[in-house]
């Protein structure tokens, strides 16, 4: 990402306090042309789902994976549309389990689903023959950059488990479904070793279908580098290897396939950052403690995944030596929680980060936040979600303003 500039970042902070989520659509739209070999990208909007962003996607000639009631009125709100009849669906759902309100909403607007259940099928087939399903399968393997992320293998609870696909197959004959394709995402943070065994998965179970299909879903799961010197994945080998078993996938079939691809995190993670004030600077011991006004509550992964974000400092006022010296600091949040820590290992051992010396009224920026970031957030410790705003070329909007606190209070006025 082009970071905005210190003087950019802290006049925003200015107008719009914080903590504050900052977005670059340029960079969006760098990452979207990556995979632009892709026949379909479709963005997993749990990554980052500001129906401005969601539009962002839309004029980009990006569709859409829902996972809720939530996303799927997300998506339609942003513009998407359900209900297509034959070709790439705008929108699908993809899911393990329906819950009611979601499985009504389903079928009234003919939203294309992704079933990752035996379950799913019954529910879908019984009230909604024609409607158009892929199958997710679970290929009996996953890999992800936490355990916590991966989606493949006896002990995740995702997908059709691929020794049921003929079972599958069957129910959707049954029932009269109309079979788009395959799907198999299994887990975020893949690796090539894990992709060519997915490729090579994908070809043998399109081969082992006895009906025809129109498409292939390579899931998602992209990363993207969170540490300086960390690789790039390469987008030409990624869709190279996806085109070859597609290829075969297309030699069994005869006619041609379509190639979808359903990143979250590739497409937004480094087009955002997180800015939070320094609140308080203490020693605890030997440890220099730099508190910040943004916790877990806004910005999870750290204390969820262990999960590193760069962190750089913008200077306030307070003078300072020239010099620039370097301190091991633990960075944390204002939370009444002890794992409110954004420098922590993912067995919740608390690190020290070399950063430079930080005073109260400093901005601290957490690289790398686009993805997971504000999706993730709560109102744990009845704090307010934080506002959300878009920078594209010289002009920026506010793209979701700060809750308030009444608004924090609604649902319980009853
Ligand atoms: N497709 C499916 C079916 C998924 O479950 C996911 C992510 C994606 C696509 C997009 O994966 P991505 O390209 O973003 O890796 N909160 C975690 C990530 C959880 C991902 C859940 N599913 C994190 O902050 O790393």
């Amino acid at each position: 990402m082009t970071i905005p500039s210190n003087e950019t970042l802290s006049a925003l902070a200015a107008e719009y306090g914080t903590p504050l989520w900052i977005y670059d659509a340029a960079a969006i739209r760098r990452r979207i042309a990556q995979l632009s070999a892709f026949d379909v990208i479709r963005y997993a909007q749990k990554a980052c789902s500001n129906i401005h962003i969601l539009q962002e996607m839309r004029k980009a000639g990006v569709r859409v994976d829902a996972v809720s009631l939530g996303e799927i009125d997300r998506a339609m709100r942003a513009g998407f549309s359900a209900g297509n009849a034959s070709g790439a669906a705008q929108i699908v759902f993809t899911a393990d389990v329906f819950d009611r309100p979601t499985l009504e909403r389903v079928i009234a607007d003919k939203v294309e689903v992704n079933i990752g259940s035996i379950d799913m099928l019954h529910q879908l087939g019984e009230r909604s023959p024609g409607h158009r399903v892929w199958l997710r399968i679970n290929p009996g393997f996953g890999h992800g950059h936490s355990k916590k992320t991966n989606t493949g293998g006896e002990t995740s609870k995702h997908g059709i488990w691929f020794e049921q696909l003929q079972e599958a197959v069957a129910l959707t004959r049954q029932y009269s479904l109309k079979l788009v394709g395959l799907h198999m995402h299994i887990g975020s943070g893949v690796d090539y070793g894990h992709l060519e065994r997915v490729c090579g998965a994908m070809i043998e179970f399109c081969r082992a279908l006895d009906v025809d299909i129109e498409a292939i879903s390579a899931g998602g799961g992209l990363s993207v580098p969170y540490r300086e010197g960390e690789e790039e994945i390469d987008p030409a080998h990624y869709f190279s290897l996806w085109d070859k078993a597609r290829r075969e996938i297309e030699a069994h079939f005869g006619h041609s396939i379509r190639l979808e691809i359903e990143p979250g995190r590739f497409l937004t993670a480094d087009s955002g950052v997180l800015l939070a004030e320094v609140r308080a600077v203490k020693m605890m011991g030997r440890n220099r403690f730099v508190l910040v006004d943004a916790g877990f509550s806004d910005l999870a992964r750290p204390a969820m995944y262990g999960s590193y974000h760069h962190i750089s400092v913008i200077p306030g006022t307070t003078p300072r030596d020239a010099g620039g010296a370097i301190f091991p600091t633990v960075v944390a949040g204002p939370l009444c929680e002890s794992g409110d820590v954004f420098t922590q290992t993912d067995n919740g051992t608390v690190e020290t980060r070399d950063l430079p010396e930080a005073h109260v009224g400093d901005y601290l920026v957490f690289h790398g936040t686009g993805a997971y970031g504000a999706t993730m957030s709560s109102n744990y410790n009845s704090r307010l979600y934080a506002p959300e705003v878009l920078i594209d070329g010289e002009t920026h909007r506010l793209i979701r303003r700060r809750q308030t606190l009444d608004e924090l209070f609604t649902l319980e006025a009853i």
